[in-house]
C-alpha cells in the first residue's frame, strides 16, 4: 500500500465495490457522434483514464431526450438503440478494472441548442432567454420522469455499474429544487418537499425498475452560488429526502448555469483548491451513504487529507486526470511527483464550448488517444537536437525519447520552460512553474541530456540527423521607437520587475498584455468572489488589501475593441474584474503611432485623435514573430510551437507531439 492509505482503500456504494477512492467525474468530452452515440475516440479517452487506475469513471452529461442538448455531440440515452454502443464503452472501462457510471441529464430551461419546441422547465424562468421556456404541465412532468427511468434501465442494460442523476449545475432536477427557477403553486412547487417531488419520484421509480442493489448516485450542487438560489442548508435537506428515496451516494459539486464559473473554477478564481469541499462535508455529516467531494483538487496529498479530515469519502479528480490519466497509478506507486500538473487554464472547457472535442493544453494526447494510437517506437533511430526548452521543445524531446531516438536539448536561458517561466510569475499562474519543474524532472528521469545557458550555433546541426526548432517567437519591434530606452518585452518586465518604472504603457491587450498589466497594476486591492448576484453573472466580491510591492500606474493600448477576446470566458471575466479594481486604464480601438522618449503617441481609431501617453516603461506584449534557425544542409529542420506559429501552449505541445511522432 502507498502512503495514501485512505485514498487507496476500497469503498462500497450499495453493492458496488470500488478499488480505491479516486474517481473521474462526469466531464462532457464532446466525443459522441452527431447522433449521440459513443465513438471509438470516446472509448479510447475513457479507457486511458481507467487504465490509469481510477476506481470509478462517470461518462459526462448524457441526455435522456434528443432535444435537450448543450453541444452538437451531446451523448444520449434516449432510445434502446444506444444500448449496444454504450455497452462497448463500458467494456473499455471494465477492461482496466474500473467501474463505469453514466450521468443522465436533461438541461430543461438551460439547453443551449434550441429544438423545435420550447425548452421545458418547472416554470418560465431561465438564465439564457425566458422567451423559449415552457412551464411543464403535469403530463409533461410524467412524460419526462418516464424518460428518465427508461434511460436508467437502458444504462443498466448497457452494463453500466451505476447511474448518476445530474442534479447539479442548474439542470432540470435543480430547476425543480430551486425557488429561483421553480415558481409553481401545484404539487411540484412551493414547499421543499414539493420541489423535491419531481426528482424523488424519478429516483423511487428507478429504484423499483433496477432493484435494490443497483447503485444510484446523485450529482448535486451543494450551493448554487447565486443570490436567491439554493443554499447549502437547503441542499442538506434535499439530500436527506433523496437518500430516503433510494440514492446510494452523493457527488457534491456546486453552481448552476449562470454560476458555472464556480463549478469548473478557472485558475484565477481565488481559493479554487477545495472550493466546494465545505458543501461535501455538510452533506456527508447529514446522510448515511458515501459522499464524493469535487473541485480543484490536484494532488493525492490533498485528497488524502480531505478524507482524513472528514470532508468526503471519495475524491473527484477531474482536470487532474485529463492532463494525467495515470494520476492514480502514479499516486499509488509513490510517484506522485511524476503527476503532470494541470494549469487550471480551462482550455479543455473552451474547446467543448466551441463544440470541438475535448483537448488539453498540456497533454496533447488527451482526447486524441484514438488518433495517436499508431504512435509507436521509431523504425530508425535518429540523432535529434532540440533547440529551446519551452513547452514545445520539452514535449518534443520527451516524445522523441519515448520513441527510441537519441535526443539532446539546449536552451540559451538558464532555466527550463521558455515563455511559461515568465508566464508563471503573475498571481494565480504558479502551476506554470510546476509544469517547468515537471518538464525538468522528466528530462532527468528519462536520461535526456540538456544544457542550459547554451545558445544554438548553426555549426552544431552538422552532428545531428534532425534539428527540432523550438526557439519560440520574439517581439517584433516594428513600431517606430520600440527599440529605444525604457522599452521592455513582457518577459523582460516579468523577470526583472525592478527595472519597471512608475508609469507603464503596455502595448497589446491580449492575454499576455492583460496579465502583465494586472501584475504591475495599482494592486492595492485584491478580491475574492464566491457568488453571483444574478443571472447576468454580476459577481459579489469581497475586496481586500494586497500588500504587494507592485503599484504602478498602468495603461493598456489595444487596437481591437476588446481585451483578450481569445481567452477562455470565465478566467477572462475574473481578469477583467481585477484590471478594473486595479485601476488599469484601458485604451481600446487605439493604435500606437510611435514611441518617443518619455511619450507614447497613440491614435484613437474611432475619433482619429492623437493622444500622448507619458511613460517610464513601455512593455511590448503583442506582435510576436517566429525566428528561424539556420541548419546545415542534409540535416532535417523541423519547426514547432511558437517558432512555426506564435500562439499558445496548446499549439506548442500539439505541434511538437505531432512532429515528434513522425520522425
Ligand atoms: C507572459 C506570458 C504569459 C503567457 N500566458 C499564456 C497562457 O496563459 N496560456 C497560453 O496558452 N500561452 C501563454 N503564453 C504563450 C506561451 O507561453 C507560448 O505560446 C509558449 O510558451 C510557446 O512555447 P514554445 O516552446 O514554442 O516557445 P517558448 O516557450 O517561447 O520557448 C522557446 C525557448 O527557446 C529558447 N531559445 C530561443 N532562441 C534560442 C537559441 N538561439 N538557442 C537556444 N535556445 C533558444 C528560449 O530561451 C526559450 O526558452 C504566455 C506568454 C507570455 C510571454
Ligand atoms: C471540459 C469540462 C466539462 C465538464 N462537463 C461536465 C459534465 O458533463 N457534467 C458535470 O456534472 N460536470 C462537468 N464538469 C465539471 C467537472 O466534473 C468537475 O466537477 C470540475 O471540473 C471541477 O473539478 P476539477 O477541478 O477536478 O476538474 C466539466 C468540467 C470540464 C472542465
Ligand atoms: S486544458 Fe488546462 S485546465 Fe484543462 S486539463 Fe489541461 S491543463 Fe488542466
Amino acid at each position: 500500500m502507498s502512503q495514501y492509505k485512505l485514498l487507496e482503500s476500497p469503498i462500497r456504494i450499495n453493492k458496488m465495490w470500488l478499488k480505491n477512492r479516486i474517481v473521474f467525474p462526469p466531464i462532457n468530452e464532446c466525443q459522441s457522434n452527431e447522433n449521440g452515440a459513443p465513438t471509438e475516440a470516446m472509448c479510447a479517452y475513457y479507457a486511458e483514464r481507467a487504465k490509469g487506475g481510477a476506481s470509478l469513471l462517470t461518462v459526462g452529461s448524457t441526455t435522456i431526450t434528443p432535444e435537450s442538448r448543450n453541444h452538437g455531440a451531446q451523448g444520449q440515452m434516449s432510445d434502446p438503440k444506444y444500448v449496444p454502443p454504450y455497452s462497448h464503452l463500458v467494456d473499455w472501462i471494465h477492461r482496466y478494472g474500473a467501474k463505469a457510471s453514466i450521468e443522465l441529464n436533461h438541461f430543461g430551461a438551460e439547453a443551449s441548442i434550441r429544438g423545435s419546441k420550447p425548452n421545458p422547465s418547472s416554470s418560465n424562468v431561465c438564465a439564457r432567454d425566458a422567451r423559449y421556456i415552457q412551464e411543464m404541465s403535469l403530463e409533461d412532468i410524467k412524460e419526462m420522469q418516464a424518460q428518465y427511468v427508461q434511460a436508467v434501465v437502458w444504462a443498466k442494460k448497457a452494463g453500466f455499474d451505476a447511474v448518476t442523476f445530474h442534479a447539479a449545475h442548474g439542470n432540470i432536477m435543480p430547476q425543480f429544487f430551486s425557488t429561483l427557477y421553480n415558481k409553481r403553486t401545484d404539487w411540484y412547487g412551493g414547499s421543499l418537499a414539493n420541489r423535491c417531488r419531481f426528482a424523488r419520484e424519478i429516483v423511487e421509480a428507478s429504484r423499483k425498475a433496477v432493484g435494490p442493489n443497483y447503485p444510484l448516485i446523485m450529482r448535486i450542487s451543494g450551493d448554487e452560488y447565486i443570490t436567491g438560489g439554493r443554499t447549502l442548508e437547503e441542499t442538506v435537506e434535499v439530500c436527506r429526502i433523496m437518500e430516503k428515496a433510494g440514492i446510494d451516494c452523493f457527488d457534491v459539486s456546486g453552481g448552476l448555469q449562470a454560476t458555472y464559473m464556480y463549478s469548473i473554477m478557472p485558475g484565477n478564481l481565488p481559493g479554487i483548491d477545495g472550493f466546494m469541499m465545505p458543501s461535501a462535508k455538510a452533506i456527508k455529516e447529514a446522510v448515511h451513504v458515501p459522499v464524493i467531494g469535487a473541485g480543484g483538487i490536484r494532488t493525492p496529498e490533498r485528497g488524502e487529507q480531505l478524507i482524513a479530515d472528514g470532508y468526503a469519502d471519495m475524491i473527484s479528480y477531474g482536470r487532474a486526470q485529463i492532463v494525467d490519466p495515470m494520476f492514480a497509478k502514479k499516486a499509488f506507486s509513490d510517484n506522485a511527483e511524476d503527476i503532470r500538473p494541470c494549469l487550471s487554464c480551462l482550455y479543455c472547457f473552451q474547446r467543448t464550448g466551441m463544440d470541438q472535442f475535448l483537448a488539453c493544453a498540456v497533454n496533447p494526447e488527451a482526447g486524441r488517444e484514438f488518433m495517436f494510437r499508431d504512435v509507436k517506437p521509431a523504425e530508425k533511430k535518429k540523432k535529434v537536437l532540440v533547440v529551446g526548452a519551452g513547452p514545445a521543445g520539452c514535449t518534443a524531446a520527451i516524445t522523441l525519447k519515448k520513441r527510441g531516438h537519441e535526443v539532446e536539448l539546449i536552451d540559451k536561458n538558464e532555466y527550463i520552460g521558455g515563455s511559461i517561466y515568465a508566464a508563471g510569475i503573475p498571481q494565480h499562474k504558479e502551476p506554470m512553474h510546476k509544469l517547468c519543474g515537471w518538464y525538468e524532472k522528466q528530462l532527468k528521469d528519462m536520461g535526456i541530456p540538456y544544457a542550459l545557458g547554451k545558445a544554438y550555433e548553426p555549426a552544431m546541426s552538422e552532428n545531428y540527423d534532425v534539428v527540432m526548432d523550438a526557439v519560440g517567437a520574439s517581439y517584433a519591434r516594428f513600431i517606430k521607437g520600440s527599440s529605444g530606452e525604457g522599452v521592455m518585452t513582457a518577459i523582460e518586465a516579468l523577470t526583472h520587475p525592478e527595472k519597471v518604472g512608475e508609469k507603464v504603457v503596455v502595448i497589446g491587450g491580449g492575454n499576455t498584455g492583460c496579465e502583465v498589466a494586472e501584475y504591475f497594476g495599482a494592486r492595492e486591492i485584491n478580491f475574492t468572489t464566491h457568488r453571483m448576484k444574478n443571472f447576468e453573472m454580476e459577481m459579489e466580491i469581497e475586496v481586500e488589501k494586497d500588500e504587494s510591492e507592485h503599484n504602478r500606474e498602468v495603461t493598456i493600448v489595444e487596437m481591437m475593441p476588446s481585451l483578450c477576446a481569445e481567452r477562455e470566458g470565465f478566467s477572462r471575466r475574473l481578469l477583467m474584474k481585477q484590471l478594473e479594481l486595479n485601476g488599469v486604464r484601458q485604451m481600446l480601438s487605439t493604435k500606437v503611432r510611435q514611441v518617443l522618449p518619455g511619450i507614447v503617441e497613440v491614435i484613437d481609431m474611432k475619433a482619429g485623435d492623437l493622444v500622448e501617453l507619458p511613460y517610464d516603461t513601455v512593455i511590448l506584449a503583442g506582435g510576436m514573430k517566429p525566428e528561424g534557425l539556420e541548419v546545415a544542409k542534409g540535416t532535417e529542420h523541423v519547426k514547432i510551437g511558437d517558432a512555426s506559429f506564435p500562439s499558445t501552449i496548446a499549439n506548442a505541445t500539439f505541434s511538437a507531439y505531432c512532429a515528434a511522432a513522425e520522425i
